[in-house]
């Protein structure tokens, strides 16, 4: 069970993760959140989700016990910010992970590591108007999972299977925590140049790349993201396009 001492002894991030929502067993630690009245920066963990959600009505498949399921309750934002502040989240987990694994970004925001997925990162909104009312940042990292049901067993990986060790998952989620608060801060302070910034985490960049919409799969080279978060792809007559979140899935083939 997932032991809140140990968290507290690695936390140093002064709002991230102070206060703490430990669950055995819960629907989905996001829905925790967003139904909850928590102070901000609350961290919902739980060792097993029953209605884990993934990106576009995905689940999310978690073995209990072993890896981190996570959310954050974050201050309201502006609509425009949650995307490139997303890309920005994406940064700081990759750089707590790889203090161990290469793991890279697959636009807007999968873990990846040794080509297959390690984990992912989904913003859920409440919207009043143009502003957001509540946004929890929810994070799924296969951490020490060694058996993957069938469905997911030839996309996912896990730290240890990259790695061949094993992590206390208390000493990960305090140091997701202390990243994401100096990155946060750092954020808001505007002197987070995500644009520059990606080519640093892409998988893809000036790879070829499968984006599906509507059914038809176009195949594009990635050649980075904008400073608003927006995939830059060119086709393959040298058009360039700017792909916009929600509106296409993405995968590498091609
Ligand atoms: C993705 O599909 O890549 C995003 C997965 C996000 C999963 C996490 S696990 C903790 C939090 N609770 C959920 O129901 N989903 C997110």
């Amino acid at each position: 069970m997932f032991n809140e001492n140990i968290y507290r002894g690695f936390l140093t991030a002064e709002n991230f993760g102070r206060n703490i929502l430990v669950f055995d067993e819960t629907d989905s630690t996001t829905i925790r959140l967003l139904e909850a009245d928590t102070p901000y920066y609350t961290v919902a963990v739980a060792e097993s989700q029953t209605a884990g959600r993934g990106r576009s009505g995905r689940k999310w498949i978690s073995e209990s016990g072993v890896n981190l399921c996570f959310s954050v309750n974050l201050p309201p934002m502006k609509i425009e910010h949650l995307l490139p502040f997303n890309i920005a989240v994406g940064f700081a987990v990759c750089d707590v992970l790889r203090s161990t694994a290469d793991v890279k970004l697959k636009w807007p925001n999968d873990l990846m590591a040794g080509g297959k997925k390690l984990g992912g990162i989904l913003f859920e909104t409440s919207l009043s108007g143009s502003v957001t009312e509540k946004v929890i940042l929810g994070i799924g990292i296969n951490v020490n999972m060694t058996d993957f049901p069938a469905e997911i067993k030839d996309i996912a990986t896990s730290l240890r299977e990259e790695t061949g060790l094993s992590y206390s998952r208390e000493e990960l989620l305090a140091e997701l925590m202390n990243r994401l608060d100096a990155f946060s801060e750092a954020f808001l302070k505007g002197s987070i140049n995500i644009g520059s910034e990606w080519k640093k985490y892409s998988a893809s960049l000036d790879k070829k790349i499968a984006v599906h919409k509507n059914g038809v799969k176009t195949v594009f080279t990635e050649r980075g993201i904008t400073p608003s978060g927006f995939l830059i792809a060119e086709d393959e007559k040298g058009l360039i396009t700017e792909i916009v979140t929600g509106d296409v899935g993405y995968d590498f083939s091609g």
